[in-house]
């Protein structure tokens, strides 16, 4: 089983940053994304992930978000630990793909192949603003260039042979030159010449991992992706994408075995079930449904739920259709589906995302945490987890300590690091280049 923390805010329950048991360190401080990420180190985790708006979101007064730039921030984790993974969102949409080849490369070096990259094409409607000449830019053109990304960084990654450099001083040769080769690409959204200006990193490029689920995200996944970061609120949701996903491997000529899938995990624990639920209640108690309004809003690219009354079930038809949804297709998908079998009201449906955003929330002790990801990873539902703690690092803390020995006491969770890259603790190859 893998498992990946995943670190935002002071934990990914919308009111963790208000709860006295969630950390008291500034967002803003490296101190607190350092502590979470050695505790995961400590607690033999995989990896650590950050992932990235391009833009302030729209309710500053009441949500914390994503603050210090990922890319930045895992050269700062790289320093202060030694074997854990450390992967970053960055966006296909709005960074020059050399800039980011040469970014995730140094990472990789400077971390001695611990880096894996969250390739996103950025979902979030406020990111056209602020890249004038790029505007904001429809879903399917995201996808597509992102297809043309991927061709020109692999081909950065690839333009240094492993052997290339020689650092030879008594010859006086640095470099073999034939080793190292111009990509000379040209297509209809970008023309760069190459090789990079960075020679070979040691997992050979970073570990690509993959956070969109719509159709075109999963085709896009099935090409591309290592590890598949998914939201479900549902078990069978869960199940029906990994199968999906899975025979879109075998479609594309893949190994299935070599690419992960990874759903979000956001676990309530408590020492007994009205000890979880009384966890629950207190950040339930903390959130406010118009704050979980205006992110519905966001998410539905802007539309508008002011009319809803709070306490009416809710049906299809109060949603814009997903189909036609330009900023986060899946996620939206997944909402209008729980509400076509459930039919929540919509303070209901608000409390439910306000835990985790849209992905698996569950209560319980720590055996009956470990029994459900036991089954998830023994049904074919999932490879591992990405953990989302309600409240950090209480949450992460609890899972450590008493689910993780359950883990390790099954089989089912390593006893101790045997790799020192993120593509060994994987499981995963190393690309030739
Ligand atoms: C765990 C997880 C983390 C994600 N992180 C980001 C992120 O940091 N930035 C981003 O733009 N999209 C992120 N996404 C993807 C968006 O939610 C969205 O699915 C995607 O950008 C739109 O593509 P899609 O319609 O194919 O899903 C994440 C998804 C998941 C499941």
């Amino acid at each position: 089983m893998h498992l990946n923390l995943f670190i935002q805010s002071r934990g990914h329950h919308e009111a963790a940053w208000r709860h006295p048991k969630s950390s008291k360190l500034p967002l803003t401080d490296i101190q607190y994304t350092v502590e979470m990420t050695q505790k995961a180190e400590a607690g033999l985790f995989d990896s650590i992930f950050l992932a990235d708006v391009l833009g302030l979101w729209n309710d500053v007064q009441t949500t914390p978000f994503n603050w210090l730039e990922p890319i930045t921030t895992l050269a700062a984790l790289s320093m202060a630990t030694k074997r854990i993974g450390l992967i970053a969102t960055a966006s296909t949409t709005y960074t020059e793909a050399y800039n980011l080849a040469r970014q995730f490369a140094s990472l990789d070096h400077i971390s001695r192949g611990r880096i894996g990259w969250n390739i996103v094409t950025t979902w979030s409607p406020q990111a056209g603003g602020n890249f004038g000449n790029i505007g904001e830019v429809s879903h399917a053109d995201r996808y597509e260039r992102a297809e043309e990304y991927m061709t020109v960084v692999r081909g950065l990654w690839d333009s240094w042979a492993d052997d290339a450099v020689l650092d030879d001083r008594a010859s006086g040769r640095y470099a073999d030159p034939k080793r190292v080769k111009p990509i000379d690409h040209a297509g209809k959204f970008y023309k760069v010449k190459g090789p990079l200006n960075l020679p070979r990193s040691p997992q050979g490029r970073p570990v690509f991992v993959q956070a969109g689920s719509s159709d075109t995200g999963k085709r896009f996944a099935a090409r591309h992706a290592e590890a598949v970061f998914t939201a479900h609120l549902e078990k069978g949701t869960a199940k029906a994408f990994y199968d999906d996903i899975k025979k879109l491997l075998v479609e594309e000529g893949r190994d299935p075995s070599q690419v992960l899938i990874l759903p979000g995990f956001s676990p309530i624990i408590g020492s007994t079930e009205a000890e979880a639920k009384r966890f629950s209640d207190e950040l339930n108690g903390l959130s406010d449904p118009e704050v979980g309004r205006n992110r519905l809003s966001l998410r539905f690219g802007g539309h508008d739920f002011s009319h809803l009354p709070l306490d009416k079930p809710l049906a299809p038809e109060d949603f814009p259709d997903p189909k036609l949804n330009e900023s986060s297709r899946s996620r939206t998908e997944v909402i209008v589906g729980f509400v076509r079998e459930h039919k929540p009201t919509l303070r209901q449906l608000l409390a439910k995302l306000a835990g985790a955003r849209g992905h698996f929330v569950f209560e319980g002790t720590p055996e009956q945490v470990a029994d459900l990801m036991q089954e998830w990873v023994t049904e074919g539902v999932a490879d591992g987890f990405n953990l989302m703690p309600p409240v950090l690092p209480e949450m992460l803390d609890v899972f450590i300590a008493e689910v993780v020995p359950i883990l390790q006491k099954r089989g089912l969770f390593r006893t101790r690091y045997e790799g020192e890259t993120l593509r060994s603790h994987l499981g995963l190859q190393r690309p030739e280049a």
